[in-house]
């Protein structure tokens, strides 16, 4: 069976916007969950201004418990200019993302900072990045549809990817950052992009607002895509985008893949014990699309083994 590769980014991007705070300790216990599930790359946090997003402000004590706790598991941190790649490096991190979005008004939004100065600052942050000897990622955010520019012109999302890839980023990841993509559009947009991008180093990040969050990672593998980001319990959002719902959620993702013939190595019991967990800190229920399905199948079995 051919491999797909997840990365679950629930602690970054499934976290950085909830109401209700979550512990360190319990951060560490929702990864600890989703590496027995199987996962093996997860983004854990972001080393942002605790003043913009104070979910994340805990990432300096995470990041080496993390390491420390879970040494084989491939972990990545978000991090938005070179102040974030430095507290990132001193707390031990081995892989981080910038981000940058397609358009002048989401980075102005974002990261405080126009399309060309959140360019520079991602090239040098990618940059000095590899000089620390880091693996890199670089996000292109918006690349669909921005929340405030309307539809983002092919050619910024091209021109932002070349740029991202010319700076060092080991990986692109093409981010539908309000869930407003269709399958069809995917399927062109990747199409297109692949002649910026070898597809091999192309990953997809879909939040699933319109319930069309399986139906593009679909399309994104016919497209010969085969790197996702995924949040267990479809938790996640941009605070700095309105109407961003969560990511796709890893089990939805986990299910198509495995049932189309895909290997993810994940366990899908085991995830259901991670989101139980999440949903438990949360204290409100979660989950994707097949995650009524997936509990009914879970209390099946358990049912027939008692
Ligand atoms: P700014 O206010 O313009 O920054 O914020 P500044 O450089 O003027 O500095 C202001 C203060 O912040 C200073 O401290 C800096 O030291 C500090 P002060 O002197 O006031 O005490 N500072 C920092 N502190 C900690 N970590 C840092 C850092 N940088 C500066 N890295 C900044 C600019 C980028 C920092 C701010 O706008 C920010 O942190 N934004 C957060 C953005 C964010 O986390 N967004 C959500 C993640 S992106 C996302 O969700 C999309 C994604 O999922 C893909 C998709 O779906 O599309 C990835
Ligand atoms: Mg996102």
């Amino acid at each position: 069976m051919e491999r797909i590769h997840i990365t679950d980014v629930a602690p970054r991007d499934g976290l950085q916007n909830q109401q209700v705070p979550v512990s360190t300790d319990a951060k560490l216990q929702l990864i600890r969950l989703l590496a027995a599930a199987g996962v093996q790359s997860v983004e854990a946090t972001s080393f942002v201004s605790p003043k913009a997003v104070p979910q994340m402000a805990d990432a300096g004590d995470l990041v080496p418990r993390l390491h420390a706790a879970l040494p084989q598991l491939r972990t990545s941190v978000l991090v938005p200019n070179l102040k974030g790649l430095e507290r990132a490096h001193a707390a031990g991190a081995q892989e981080i993302a910038v981000v940058l979005s397609a358009t002048e008004t989401m980075n102005r939004k974002n990261i405080n900072m126009g399309l060309e100065q959140a360019t520079e600052v991602s090239a040098q942050t990618l940059a000095e990045a590899r000089r620390l000897g880091l693996r890199t990622r670089a996000y292109v955010a918006v690349a669909f549809d921005c929340p405030f520019e309307g539809p983002t012109a092919l050619t910024a999302v091209q021109a932002s990817c070349a740029r991202m890839l010319e700076a060092g980023a080991g990986e692109i990841v093409v981010a539908d950052t309000i869930g407003s993509a269709a399958p069809g559009q995917v399927r062109q947009r990747l199409g297109a992009l692949a002649g910026t991008v070898p597809i091999e180093r192309l990953a997809v990040h879909f939040h699933d607002t319109r319930g069309m969050g399986v139906a593009n990672a679909w399309a994104a593998l016919q497209a010969g895509v085969r790197r996702f980001d995924a949040s267990a319990g479809g938790i996640g959002g941009c605070p700095f985008a309105p109407g961003a719902a969560g990511n796709v959620a890893t089990e939805d993702l986990v299910l198509m893949a495995e049932q189309s013939g895909f290997a993810t190595g994940i366990s899908l019991p085991g995830l259901l014990e991670a989101i139980d967990f999440a949903q438990d800190q949360l204290q409100r229920p979660l989950g994707g699309r097949a995650i009524t399905w997936l509990r009914r199948q879970r209390d099946k079995a358990l049912a027939s083994t008692s």
